[in-house]
């Protein structure tokens, strides 16, 4: 069976990211889905000097490893001022210094989605630009606007949006 990995790019104990991830992992039939969450990955903030004196942590090799064993990722990013979380550049960055091929060529289903009516399409495009040079694979790209009005009960409840992402979803089973 394949596995994938979901999870979302923020540390919010309520993140809708995570509650999007979680959903489009539950489309995906005959695949093992692992729901990751950055909270359980807890890590100092990335500084060169902390690099030098303590090395990178292992939380940050813990996480790179379930990338690499993985067979595809699902990942949801939340928009903060248009770019990043915190949490999530914070991880890549640590991430990034035990490999720059850090998403190791993985198929990624790559989704934002916020209260707003954007839907974080600029952290996508960030994203969509920048996880290539990281051998990212990206399959396809979803966005969901207004969180809040198209999401309830753990599901997408607008039905343009929802077979949208039903169609990516199946894209992205068929390369795993
Ligand atoms: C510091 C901060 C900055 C934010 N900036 C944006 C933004 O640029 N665009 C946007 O759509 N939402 C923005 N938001 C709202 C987030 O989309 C919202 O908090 C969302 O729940 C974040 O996703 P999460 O729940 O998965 O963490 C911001 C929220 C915070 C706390």
């Amino acid at each position: 069976m394949k596995n994938v990995i979901a999870f979302a790019g923020s540390n919010s104990k309520s993140s809708i990211n995570k509650q999007l991830a979680v959903y489009a992992g539950s489309l995906l039939e005959d695949v093992t889905v692992n729901i990751l969450d950055l909270n359980d990955f807890e890590l100092p903030l990335y500084g060169v000097d902390l690099e030098a004196d303590k090395g990178v942590p292992e939380e940050a090799h813990a996480f790179i490893g379930l990338i690499k064993n993985s067979d595809g990722i699902i990942l949801s990013l939340a928009e903060h001022n248009g770019a990043y979380s915190t949490a999530f550049k914070n991880l890549f960055d640590w991430m990034s210094r035990i490999e720059s091929k850090t998403f190791f060529g993985k198929p990624m289903l790559l989704m934002a989605t916020s209260p707003g009516g954007r839907g974080g399409q600029s952290v996508l495009e960030i994203a969509r630009g920048r996880f290539p040079f990281h051998n990212a694979q990206i399959i396809d790209v979803f966005s969901l606007p207004f969180f809040n009005d198209n999401f309830s009960d753990n599901r997408i409840t607008e039905a343009g949006f929802n077979s949208d992402l039903i169609k990516k979803v199946e894209a992205f089973k068929n390369v795993l």
